[in-house]
């Protein structure tokens, strides 16, 4: 089967209905893709597929066939997307193990909506769920960004 990842295609050798998550962490050693609750439930895993966020956990590799998969590490080239540059400013992460999903959730919202309001915001982010309680940073780095 044959994906492309970050702009490049891969071969990969897999049952079609393996999650695409765990052909991006243990095929193609992409692991800031994060397995959290492995149910769709905690957004950890979230990717783009041609742009839309999508839980890689829930997703069997065939389904990306043919579709652009954007992870946290084709966000940026050299990690300087606006939302990353936020990220860092607003001192977002605590643990930072929900993060990336964070981010790709964050940055498919500012593709379809650049300038949103806190509501949207709010709609767009409810799927992430972060422990550390780091809700008022993300939220104020997304504002920050979309300035
Ligand atoms: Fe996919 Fe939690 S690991 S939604």
């Amino acid at each position: 089967m044959q994906i492309t990842v970050n702009g490049s295609a891969h071969k990969v050798e897999v049952e079609e209905d393996m999650p695409l998550l765990w052909v991006l962490r243990d095929e193609l050693k992409l692991t800031g893709t994060k397995f959290g609750c492995g149910g769709g439930f905690c957004g950890a895993c979230t990717i783009h597929l041609d742009g839309q966020p999508v839980r890689a956990c829930l997703t069997p590799v065939s389904f990306a066939e043919g579709k652009q998969i954007t992870t946290v590490e084709g966000l940026s080239i050299y990690g300087d997307h606006p939302l990353q540059l936020a990220w860092i400013e607003h001192n977002v992460p605590q643990c930072g193990y929900c993060q990336s999903g964070q981010l790709m959730s964050a940055a498919a919202l500012l593709q379809q909506t650049p300038n949103p309001d806190d509501k949207q915001i709010d709609q767009a982010m409810t799927g992430n769920l972060c422990r550390c309680g780091t809700y008022p940073r993300i939220k104020s780095a997304i504002s920050a960004a979309a300035k």
